[in-house]
Order: C-alpha cells, then structure tokens, then sequence
C-alpha cells in the first residue's frame, strides 16, 4: 500500500500539548502564525503537564526574584544557568498574572477572602508556590485547551504520533542540498488511526514531548512519557546535554495497583514526616533541612534507609503531623489512597522514590532555538540549563511556560514565509518491502528489559561497575530493536520502543562518562 502520501504544511508544527506546546501554540496563533499541534493520546490533555500535583512556582509575600534565584541555584548544584534562571525568575511571575490568570483563567486556589494561596515545598525559602488543590496541572492544562480550541490559526490533531524529524540535508534527495546548513523543515508522523505515515512541512518546529519517566521501572510519570523528543532530536542530529541528571521524586505510593502515583512534595510542605516502618523519622540524620531537603537528598536517605533494614518502603505520615484540612488540600490523594483502602487521615502512607523528571535535554537557549536551525524545544524535553543538575520542585511547568511563549514570540519576529526547500526534493515514506506484524510479547519484553536495567544500573545511586553494564546490555537491546524497526509494520507502539532503547542509552552514556556525582547523578 502507498504511503506517506498526505502531505500537511503550516508555518510551525509543535508536537507535544502539555504546557509548554499550548503555551507556544497559543501564543504563535494569536501573532498570525499557522500553528499544527499534534498530540500522540486519544487525549489532548494526556501529558505529563496533566499530572503535575504540586503547582507552579511564582513570588510569594515577602518574596524576591533574587531569593527565588538564589533557591533554584541552590538546587541545581552549582551548574545551573545564571543566565536561564534568571529570565524565569524576572518574567515568569508575570506570565503566571497575565497568561495563566489573566487570559486563561486558570482556577488557582485562593482562600476565602479571595487571596491566592501559597504552598511551600523543599528547598523553596518561602511560602510561593500556585496550586489548585492537588490537581495544578489538570487545571493549568485544561484552561490552556480550552483557551488554544478558540484560536483559528491553531489546527489540534490528536493521535498522531511523529517518527522522524524532517531535515535538510539528510531527507533530500538533491545531492547538493549537503551543502546548506543542516535544517529541520518537519516531521513525519504516524496516523495512529489508519497507521498511515504523513508528513508535516514547517519552517519551524518546536518540540514539547516532554519527558522519559517511562524507562524507569518506577516512574511518577504516565505512559506516554518515552522519551520521544530526546531520541528524535538526537537522531536529527541536536545537541542534548546533562542527561544523567534525572531528578527522582521522592514519594511515590508503594502499592501493587498504583505504582507511580504521585503523593506531592506539598505534602512535606505541610509538615508531614518521613517514617521507618517502626515509626521513626530519620530525615534529621541526613540533612539539617530534615522532610525539606531537596528531593535528591531525600531520595537517597529514603533509598538507604530501605536498603540498610531491607523494606522495600518507607511511611510518609501527613495524619499526625500537619495542621491543614488534608482532605480539601489534597483530594486527589485523599481519594486515589482510600480507593486502596488507605486513609490518610488517620494512617501513613506506604512510599518509595520513583523516577520524575529529566533535567537535562535538547539544550536550547534563551528563546528556545536548539542546535539544529529551525528546531525549537521547550517543556522537559528541552535543556536551557536551569535545572542544573537538580530541579527545584514546581519550577518545571513554569520554565515551560517561559519558554514556550519565549519560543513562539522569536519564531513570530523572524517568520518569513520563505521555504529553504523544495517539497518534491523530500522522498515519501518509505516503508519495507515486506512488513512485519509486530508480537506484543516481543515488545513488553523489550520494555521490561529496558526498564529494569535502568532502574538497577542507571537509578538513584549509581557505580562504574552498574554503568557499564547498562551501558552495554542496552547497546545490545538498541541494535535488536533498531533492526525490528526496520523491518515491523509502524505502530504507536513500535514507535515508542525505538524512543525509549534510544533515550535509555542516551541517559546511560551520559551517566558512565561523568564520574562526578553532582544533583541527581549519584555515582559511588
Ligand atoms: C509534586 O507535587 O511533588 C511534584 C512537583 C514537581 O515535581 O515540581
């Protein structure tokens, strides 16, 4: 069968719809572009965005740009960009005022007079951080749907799943296009529906997949979260940087049906402890900081605590500790726990750490551009250099936020309309001979694999001796898969395999090469 014969062009494709993508769609649409956002869910809203808890970090009472700085420096472990840190400190604020609140009219909590409620989380100096209940990327995300469905030049595409990004000279077929600057001109992406291969002609394209919690074995994150962006930029030839620092949040809830689900640090925030299985706090013997050190110190001693009794988790008791209506605060928990039968008004709740973010990424710089001309990121997939080697809690949809709006305000100023290729120059699709039909078994496998390897060897607390044998069984797993890609009928499902060996190995390569531990890259 012909594929690879529909062909879409617009003047920026984004791929991605958590906050950074809506941010940048809407944004770019109301300066005129034509925005084509594509989505690889059913579900627009199904992004990582979606199930952020915490909030969003702006400036509290008594608060500053320079002590919000200060706090994210802090964080990052001494390799932060003073220069990133501080646009998102300077502008950040005001785009929570006018973009969220203003024209998106995102419901953050407020208190009965009316007054934004603040929370606190670790490593923050001061209570500054927006949230609706436990639900604030659920609430950010379907304020930003709602407000980017309005805008005419906003073309939304679900179930569309991006492949490969188009670029110059590779996808040409004119031998003197190696001679131009290397460029990314699209995409080509699967109709998850007809599984049919489209493409997609840009003049820019902004990345906002997200991120890759998904090679973990215990991830906070959902299951689209494979690691996409990274591997396509990488394939295309970007730079990414600082991908062994992958931040693990420390409370994630230990229970067979549930693993994953997130117990927001805001939690800690409130005053609930950390607890042995006998009911002992110990985060006081690992940090002067105590329930409020930043999440890679707390992720280790909850890990070593596990490992020197031998549990396999710890409690985190918010019951006897906090003096907040938990229920109101936090009714996502409430209810997810007392579905498992564990009511947190009155017991502890059973956690480990599980992998949460990426720090690291495509790096881009202050507007966004990556490496490679006309490709932009934003959101986790990107690396402006903020984070450092650690993030500050709820600092991530802000930066996707900020660089969202950044991103598409430079694509408007420098769009010219002009087509540095000609589209007969760019073959279809090419698929294989003879297909392949792909064996589910195969492929779980495969992520199984994949996973635990990461979780054993590329996890919390990291040795030489564990890299390198990451390293090597993954090397061998990415050939495999690499040549079942060749050969398989695409699917949604291939294609996030072949992202996710690709992002394992990135994030594994990158760890074994950095012998130094620093934020979130722990090595023994
Ligand atoms: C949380 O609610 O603990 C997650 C917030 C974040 O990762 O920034």
């Amino acid at each position: 069968m012909m594929k690879g014969n529909t062909k879409h062009s617009c003047d920026i494709l984004i791929i991605g719809s958590g906050i950074a993508g809506l941010a940048a769609a809407i944004t770019a649409g109301e300066q005129g572009l034509k925005v084509i956002l594509i989505n690889k869910e059913a579900l627009l809203g199904e992004s990582n965005t979606q199930h952020a808890q915490g909030g969003i970090v702006s400036l509290g009472k008594d608060d500053s740009p320079q002590l919000l700085i200060k706090d994210i420096m802090e964080a990052g472990d001494g390799i932060s960009n003073v220069e990133a840190v501080t646009i998102l400190a300077s502008e950040g604020p005001a785009l929570v005022e006018d973009f969220l609140i203003g024209q998106a009219e995102v419901p953050f909590s407020r208190s009965e007079s009316g007054a934004l409620e603040y929370a606190k989380e670790a490593g923050h100096s001061t209570r500054r951080i927006l949230h609706h209940k436990d639900m604030t990327g659920k609430a950010i995300e379907e304020s930003l749907i709602k407000k980017a469905q309005t805008c005419k030049n906003i073309r939304i595409v679900t179930n569309y799943t991006a492949i490969d990004l188009l670029t110059i000279p590779h996808h040409s077929m004119n031998p003197l296009s190696l001679y131009r600057e290397p460029q990314c001109i699209g995409a080509y992406v699967l109709n998850n529906r007809d599984e049919q291969v489209e493409m997609i002609f840009s003049q820019y394209t902004l990345l906002a997949t997200g991120g890759l919690g998904k090679i973990y074995l215990h991830t906070t994150n959902p299951p689209c979260a494979t690691g996409d962006g990274f591997a396509m930029a990488d394939r295309a030839g970007a730079r990414l940087i600082n991908m062994e620092y992958i931040q693990f949040h420390p409370t994630s809830l230990f229970h067979k049906d549930a693993d994953g689900f997130l117990i927001s640090e805001a939690m800690r925030g409130e005053g609930a402890r950390l607890l042995t299985k006998d009911n002992t706090p110990f985060m006081d013997h690992y940090s002067p900081r105590g329930e409020l050190a930043p999440r890679d110190e707390v992720s280790r001693a909850i890990y070593e605590e596990m490992i020197r009794r031998g549990d396999s988790y710890v409690y985190l008791d918010i019951a006897s500790y906090a003096e907040i209506d938990i229920k109101k605060r936090f009714p996502l928990i409430y209810e997810k726990c007392l579905s498992l039968n564990i009511d947190i008004l009155k017991e502890a709740i059973p956690v480990v750490p599980a992998a949460h973010y990426s720090c690291g990424g495509v790096q881009v710089d202050s507007w966004g551009r990556s490496s490679l001309k006309n490709l932009y990121a934003a959101g986790e997939v990107s690396a402006t250099g903020m984070h450092g080697a650690n993030r500050l809690a709820s600092t991530s949809l802000l930066e996707g936020l900020v660089w969202g709006v950044r991103a598409a305000r430079h694509i408007a100023t420098h769009f010219d309309g002009e087509k540095p290729y000609q589209e007969s120059e760019i073959p279809l699709w090419q698929p294989p001979e003879k297909e392949e039909e792909v064996d589910p078994a195969l492929i779980q496998q495969d992520w199984l694999s994949i996973t635990s390897t990461m979780w054993n060897y590329v996890g919390i607390i990291r040795t030489v001796k564990r890299l390198e044998r990451g390293t090597d069984d993954l090397r061998y797993l990415k050939n495999r898969i690499d040549d079942f890609y060749r050969r398989a009928h695409l699917t949604p499902m291939v294609l996030n395999l072949r992202n996710g060996i690709q992002t394992a190995l990135i994030v594994a390569e990158a760890a074994f090469s950095n012998r130094k531990s620093r934020g979130a890259h722990y090595i023994k």
